[in-house]
């Protein structure tokens, strides 16, 4: 059951390897290290974590949905791949009103030219980046604060 201290957050394809996929770029944090960083932050702040990851774009258009029915406070959103590919979540993000905020533990503007167009950034709130496991927590704060 989802509620207005309910934090989602969404992460999309290849981050379920996160700890063994290029350990340079991503670091060595698994997605479960992350989620108990975001676990311990969210009970100090009063609020829940619920983390889910999907390789599949329609899981990540269906949460973001039901995000809003639920009626939860923000989703961080790191989409992965599908940040740059995806109308379809941009939409999604653009058809709530629940506050999204994109997540990147890599900063995709230092990166190749592929990464540097974000249809999920062109819809969110805002944007964190580059700052690795520590952008969820940043990110988190912003959640916080919203
Ligand atoms: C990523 C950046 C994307 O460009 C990439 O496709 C990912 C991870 C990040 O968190 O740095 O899968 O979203």
């Amino acid at each position: 059951m989802t509620d207005t201290s309910t934090i989602l957050v969404l992460n999309g394809p290849n981050l379920n390897l996160l700890g063994l996929r290029e350990p340079e770029i991503y670091g060595s944090d698994t997605l479960d290290d992350i989620a108990g960083m975001l676990e311990d932050r969210a009970r100090e702040l009063g609020l829940e974590i619920d983390l889910r990851q999907s390789n599949h774009e329609g899981h990540l258009v269906d949460w973001l949905h039901e995000a809003q029915a639920t009626g939860a406070k923000a989703v961080l959103l790191n989409a992965g791949a599908f940040t740059h590919t995806s109308i379809a979540l941009h939409d999604a993000i653009k058809g709530i009103r629940t506050p999204v905020i994109e997540v990147h533990l890599s900063n995709p503007h230092t990166r190749e030219e592929f990464r540097h167009k974000s249809y999920v950034g062109m819809a969110a709130k805002g944007t964190i980046a580059g700052f690795g496991a520590t952008s969820y927590l940043l990110a988190l704060e912003a959640a916080a604060r919203l």
